[in-house]
């Protein structure tokens, strides 16, 4: 019998997809979003296996909330500092469930999220999760086309 390792691969890729996505629909539900009532859950993978999530968090002076990507990001370097991301799976919902289409994160947090992989020096694979389809990134950086890193502050 022939072992072909594309669709092995692939398949270990869907089951960690699933996997991602339970834990980002699990971290929305714990989601403090009482003013937009649009949780979201992000959920991350470490290179060490282990799987970090978050929640969007909002407040009644509404710009001192943060987004489920940077809640979850800086979490994982707050506990992880040294462990890089592999993978980041994005999910929404409104009170009629789960958004149909993705959603993208927004500037602030694709800054973040690019200077994480500019560090680490490896790619952060992403899904933005929707209903309907799913959006695979091979690397944040995809959404960031010019591109303001930590070298850019040496002139
Ligand atoms: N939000 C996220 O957490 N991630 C995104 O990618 C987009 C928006 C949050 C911020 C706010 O709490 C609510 O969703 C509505 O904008």
């Amino acid at each position: 019998i022939s072992v072909d390792i594309a669709s092995e691969s692939e398949e270990q890729d869907s089951r960690l997809y699933d996997e991602l996505l339970a834990h980002a629909e699990s971290a929305a539900h714990k989601a403090y979003a009482p003013y937009s009532k649009f949780r979201v859950g992000a959920a991350l993978r470490l290179s060490d296996g282990r799987i970090v999530e978050g929640s969007n968090q909002e407040n009644a002076a509404y710009p001192s909330g943060l987004c489920a990507e940077r809640v979850t990001l800086f979490y994982a370097n707050a506990q992880y500092p040294h462990l890089a991301v592999t993978h980041l799976l994005i999910y929404a919902e409104t009170d009629k469930g789960q958004v149909e289409n993705p959603i993208v994160p927004c500037g602030a947090c694709r800054q973040v999220l690019l200077e994480k992989e500019t560090v680490q020096g490896s790619q952060i694979k992403t899904i933005l999760a929707g209903k309907s389809r799913n959006y695979i990134l091979d690397s944040v950086a995809e959404l960031m086309p010019l591109q303001f890193v930590p070298n850019s502050l040496n002139g």
